[in-house]
This record gives C-alpha cells, sequence and structure tokens, in this order.
C-alpha cells in the first residue's frame, strides 16, 4: 500500500468497468478533488468507517466475453440481463452482465490489443478483476480506504442516464485486482449508465444460486498478513479465524489461510498464501499460471444443494472427485444431516459441522484453461465457517488434479 499522492489520472479509469475512454451517449462527470483538502467525514455506521452493504457485482477480464457469457449461462444458470459493447456506443470493449439471485457477473473484452483489458488477459488468463462493493456514500468510501493508505485506482465519479445516475470510486487490492465502490443511489436501469437489455435464447432456468459466500485471494509467500492487515486497517475488517500449515496440510503441501470480514458479515474474504511443503502446494499453482496474487475461487450459496449440483452437473459442470472413502465415516463425523445421505454420496457433496451447525460444499475443477479460478457451491445450515474438517479431502483431490496437470 502506497500513500496517496496525487488524485488518479483518467488513464487508471480502463479499470473500470466503465466507458470512458468511449464516445457513449450518456453524461459522466469525473470528480476530481484535491487530496489535500478532501474532507474526511466522521460518518460511521455502527461504529463502521466502511459501511458495506454487499457485493454489487464481480467482473471478469476474459478473452472472449461472448463465449464466456454463453458459458455461465448454460452451465452455472445465470441470465444474461444487459451488455455493453460497439452497438451502444463502447468502441473498443464489450461487457455482458448476468444476473443470479443477487449475484451479478460482469464479462469484459478488448475490441482491440492495446487497452489494459488485453494485457491484463494476455498475463493472467481470464480472471476476476474487479470486486465491486456496493455502499451508501461511494466518495466517503474512497476517501476513508485513501487516507487510511489505499492505493486510487480512479477517484469517484458520477454517470448517468435517463435512469438516474450512479457513483463509483475504486482501490487497488492484491495483485491487479481491484476494490470498487458502487453508490446505485435510486439508479432503476438494467445496469449501469452504457448497458443496453439484452437477452439470449440459450437460457434454461436458474440452478439456485442466491448470492456470493465468500470471495477468496491467493497472495504470494510472506503477503498474507500485509493483505490482512490492509483490510483490517485501511477497509476496517475483522480477523475472523486462522488457518496455519498444521489445519490446511496433506502429505505432500501446505497452505495458510486468514479469513477478514466487515462488520455486518456480508463480505467475507479468505486469503490464502503457500507453506512449506514436500511438493509444490495449489496456491503456488495458481501463482505460476496466474502470473501473481488474484481471485482463487468465489464461493455462491444455495439453500438446496441437492438441486443445484445436480443441475450444474447436468449442464456439464465440472467438480474435484472425492473418493467414496470420504462418506465411510461421514455420519461419526458430522452427526445427523437433514439431507439424504445416498444424494450427499451420489453427487460427491462434502459435509462438514461447527458449534453452530453444519454446511455442505463442492468445489468446481477450475473454469478457465489455466488452472486458477474455481467456484465454491455451499449451502449453510448454521455453520458460519469454512469447512475445515474436509480441507484434508479436499486439498488431496486438488493434488491428484495438480498431479494429472504435471504441476505437483
Ligand atoms: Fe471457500
Amino acid at each position: 500500500m502506497v500513500p496517496p499522492t496525487s488524485i488518479c489520472n483518467e488513464d487508471m479509469i480502463h479499470f473500470s468497468s466503465m466507458n470512458v475512454d468511449d464516445s457513449i451517449s450518456f453524461q459522466y462527470k469525473q470528480i476530481y478533488i484535491d487530496m489535500i483538502s478532501a474532507p474526511v467525514s466522521n460518518k460511521t455506521h455502527l461504529g463502521e468507517f466502511l459501511p458495506l452493504m454487499g457485493t454489487d457485482h464481480i467482473e471478469f477480464y476474459v478473452g472472449n466475453a461472448k463465449q464466456a457469457a454463453f458459458f455461465y449461462e448454460k452451465t452455472f444458470g445465470f441470465k444474461i440481463i444487459a451488455y455493453a459493447g460497439p452497438e451502444t456506443g463502447q468502441r473498443s470493449k464489450v461487457s455482458y452482465v448476468l444476473e443470479q439471485g443477487k449475484i451479478r457477473l460482469v464479462l469484459t473484452a478488448s475490441l482491440n490489443p492495446n487497452t489494459e483489458i488485453a494485457r491484463h488477459v494476455h498475463k493472467h488468463g481470464d480472471g476476476v478483476k474487479v470486486l465491486a462493493l456496493t455502499v451508501e456514500d461511494a466518495k466517503d468510501a474512497y476517501f476513508q480506504t485513501i487516507s487510511r493508505g489505499a492505493e486510487s485506482v480512479f477517484a469517484p465519479m458520477t454517470i448517468s442516464d435517463e435512469y438516474g445516475d450512479i457513483t463509483m470510486a475504486a482501490i487497488q487490492t492484491y495483485g491487479e485486482t481491484i476494490h470498487t465502490f458502487v453508490e446505485r443511489h435510486d439508479y432503476t436501469g438494467v445496469f449501469m449508465p452504457g448497458y443496453v437489455p439484452r437477452t439470449s435464447g440459450a437460457f434454461e432456468g436458474d440452478a439456485g444460486l442466491l448470492y456470493i459466500d465468500h470471495c477468496v485471494g491467493n497472495v504470494g509467500l510472506g503477503e498474507m498478513d500485509d493483505w490482512v492487515n490492509f483490510y483490517r486497517e485501511v477497509m476496517g475488517f475483522k480477523l475472523l479465524v486462522t488457518f496455519d500449515d498444521k489445519d490446511i496440510s496433506t502429505e505432500y503441501t501446505a497452505l495458510m489461510s486468514k479469513v477478514v470480514s466487515n462488520g455486518n458479515g456480508y463480505i467475507k474474504f479468505p486469503i490464502n498464501e503457500p507453506a512449506d511443503g514436500l511438493k509444490k502446494s495449489q496456491i503456488e499453482e495458481y501463482l505460476d499460471f496466474y502470473r501473481g496474487a488474484g481471485v482463487q475461487h468465489i464461493a455462491v450459496a444455495t439453500n438446496d444443494i441437492i438441486f443445484t449440483v445436480s443441475e450444474l452437473r447436468k449442464r456439464g459442470v465440472e467438480f474435484l472427485h472425492v473418493p467414496e472413502t470420504y462418506y465411510d465415516d461421514l455420519v461419526e463425523r458430522v452427526g445427523d444431516i437433514r439431507e439424504d445421505l445416498d444424494q450427499i454420496k451420489a453427487l460427491n457433496i462434502l459435509v462438514d459441522r461447527d458449534e453452530e451447525g453444519y454446511l455442505l460444499q463442492i468445489f468446481t475443477k477450475p473454469v478457465e484453461d489455466r488452472p486458477t479460478l474455481f467456484f465454491e457451491i455451499i449451502q449453510r445450515r448454521g455453520a458460519q465457517s469454512f469447512g475445515k474438517g474436509n480441507f484434508k479431502a479436499l486439498f488431496e483431490a486438488l493434488e491428484r488434479e495438480q498431479e494429472l496437470r504435471g504441476n505437483l
């Protein structure tokens, strides 16, 4: 984290999901504010300096947004709802917006080789660029975090069309990932100014996915505590739980993880770093292929994991496989559960219990060509933890995949 020395310029706005480099029909205004005199309000919400209302959207930079949109619609049951591209006056990129439950994904691809998006995809492959957070006051969120040491990506700006206006600002987090603060006022358009409604004929119904449960970041060796401190000091998060290499290790590999959460618990960010092991850890494999820190997995919640996983499997989503022996002592380990054990076993769903209840979870294989980003499907029945009892089975499953790729 570097202290802000100057406000961002327009070049930096490439990072956002906005379209300022294009001649587009909506109006926008960039609010340049002198950092020295910028007011940092004392506004707090339940004692927080950065009240967050949830995940507004997750934006991916991809090589081919049209095909990625088709994939997420067909396989995961997200519905295409909005589009921005040349037809809407945006010359250098296209974006598709997909929705399921409260989850919004934005898939953005470059239309020429000279953009920040093209460079990002060249380096990282398809991956998450923006973890956008919904706030009541984007300007305040920006200055609260900047004044605490966040690095600016772009200063607050308001964009508007006939449906209202949206104010946004963004700060840097691990790797080349950014957090955008999105203040929607009472915006009534399909997504944001610049986007038009769009549907496709491919939608076959949702798969019961409801909201983002947590988003996990992988960072380099020795960097986990720096980023945990960033979330604590700059964004006011709390350290929820720590897993060390004794909790998360197999015969061969290990990792460490700390989970930070905002005040209301809507936003949970586990941060992983590799730990010493006999062989290369899954985190190192990720860092090698992503070429640095980035989002490792997005956990999406369902209220009916049997339905969701049945649907996803039917539609072609590939999951990590845990061996049958995992289920041998399941009942002794987690006690009674409401779900049918035969179905749980047939779908290869994992179960874990903590003091508050239990959870069911399953992990997809990477959804990109590189062994980088994957998804977790999670159903919580009281448990607020992260499936510690499943770590060993999960990481052994990951290692089997790593070995197939020649990366263990
Ligand atoms: Fe997870």
